[in-house]
C-alpha cells in the first residue's frame, strides 16, 4: 500500500472533478478518479497523476455503489478524503418536465447519499478520521429558472452536509459544501447563450469561474480548514454571499 493519503473524486474525468483532483494530486494524494461513462478520459488523467488510478460506476445504482467501495477497499484499503463531485442537470421549464428527469436527478442524489453512508461504515468511522466535501451549487440557494429538480438536490446536499456535521463531529470526520457559481466547463457550456448572458450580468466579477477556482478550495478543506465543519463555502464571483 502507498503511504499517500487517497482520495476519491466523484465524476472525475472532466470539469471540476478533475480539476479537483489534479489539485488534490498536488497535494500529495492517491486519488481515486471515479467517472461514469468517459473512461478513457479518466484514464488518462489517472495516467497523469502520482499512484492514480481509475474506477467506474453508474451511482444511480446501488449495486454498482456497493462495487466500486470494494474496489477502493482492495486497491487502497483506507479513503481519508471524498469529493462529492458528480452531478446532473436535466433542464426544462417545470410545467412541462417529465417525471423521467426528474427521477434521474434524484437517483444520483440517492447515489451520493448512499455512497456516503458507505464510506462512512467502511472507511472513516474505523479510520475515525476523514474529511467529506460535497459539490453543491449556488442555484440550491438562490433557485434558477428551468432547473427545479437539480435545484432540490443541490440544496439536499447541502442539508446533508449540516446533518452529516452534527453526527460525525466527535468521529473526527469534517463534512462542507463549496457551492461553485457559474463556472467554465461542459455543464455550463450547454448552457443557451441567452441564459448564460442573463447569468453574465448578474456575477459581480463580470465573468464565469474556473474548474481551477474551484479546485483549491477543495484542496484547502481536504487538507487545512481544521475549525470548519458544516459550513457552505461560496465560490460564485459575487453573485450571493450565503
Ligand atoms: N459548471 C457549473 O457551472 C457548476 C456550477 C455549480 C455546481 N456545479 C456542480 O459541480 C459538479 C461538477 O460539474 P461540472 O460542471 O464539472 O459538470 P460535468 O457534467 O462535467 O461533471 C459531472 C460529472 O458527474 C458525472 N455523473 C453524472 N451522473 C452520474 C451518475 N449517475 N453516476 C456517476 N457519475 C455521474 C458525469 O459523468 C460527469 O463526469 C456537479 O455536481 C455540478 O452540479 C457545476
Amino acid at each position: 500500500m502507498s503511504g499517500r493519503p487517497i482520495a476519491l473524486v466523484t465524476g472525475a474525468a472532466r470539469g471540476i472533478g478533475a480539476a479537483c483532483a489534479r489539485a488534490l494530486a498536488g497535494e500529495g494524494f492517491r486519488v481515486a478518479i471515479h467517472y461514469n461513462t468517459s473512461s478513457e478520459a479518466a484514464e488518462k488523467l489517472a495516467g497523469e497523476l502520482p499512484e492514480s488510478f481509475a474506477l467506474r460506476a453508474d451511482l444511480a445504482v446501488p449495486a454498482q455503489v456497493e462495487a466500486l467501495l470494494d474496489t477502493l477497499g482492495e486497491r487502497a484499503g483506507r479513503v481519508d478524503v471524498l469529493v462529492n463531485n458528480a452531478g446532473l442537470t436535466r433542464n426544462a421549464p417545470t410545467p412541462v418536465m417529465k417525471l423521467d428527469d426528474y427521477d434521474a436527478v434524484a437517483a444520483l442524489a440517492r447515489g451520493t447519499w448512499y455512497l456516503t453512508k458507505l464510506m462512512l461504515r467502511r472507511f472513516m468511522m474505523k479510520q475515525k478520521s476523514g474529511r467529506i466535501i460535497q459539490i453543491s451549487s449556488v442555484v440550491g440557494h438562490i433557485g434558477n429558472r428551468g432547473q427545479s429538480p437539480y435545484t432540490m438536490a443541490k440544496a439536499g446536499l447541502d442539508a446533508l452536509t449540516r446533518s452529516l456535521a452534527l453526527e460525525l463531529a466527535d468521529r473526527n470526520i469534517l463534512v462542507n459544501s463549496v457551492a461553485p457559481g457559474f463556472i467554465e466547463t461542459e455543464m455550463a457550456a450547454a448552457l443557451p447563450d441567452q441564459v448564460k448572458n442573463r447569468i453574465l450580468e448578474r456575477i459581480p466579477l463580470g465573468r464565469m469561474g474556473t474548474p481551477e477556482e474551484v479546485a483549491e478550495v477543495v484542496a484547502f478543506l481536504a487538507t487545512r480548514g481544521s475549525y470548519i465543519q458544516g459550513s457552505v463555502i461560496h465560490v460564485n464571483g459575487g453573485l450571493y454571499g450565503g
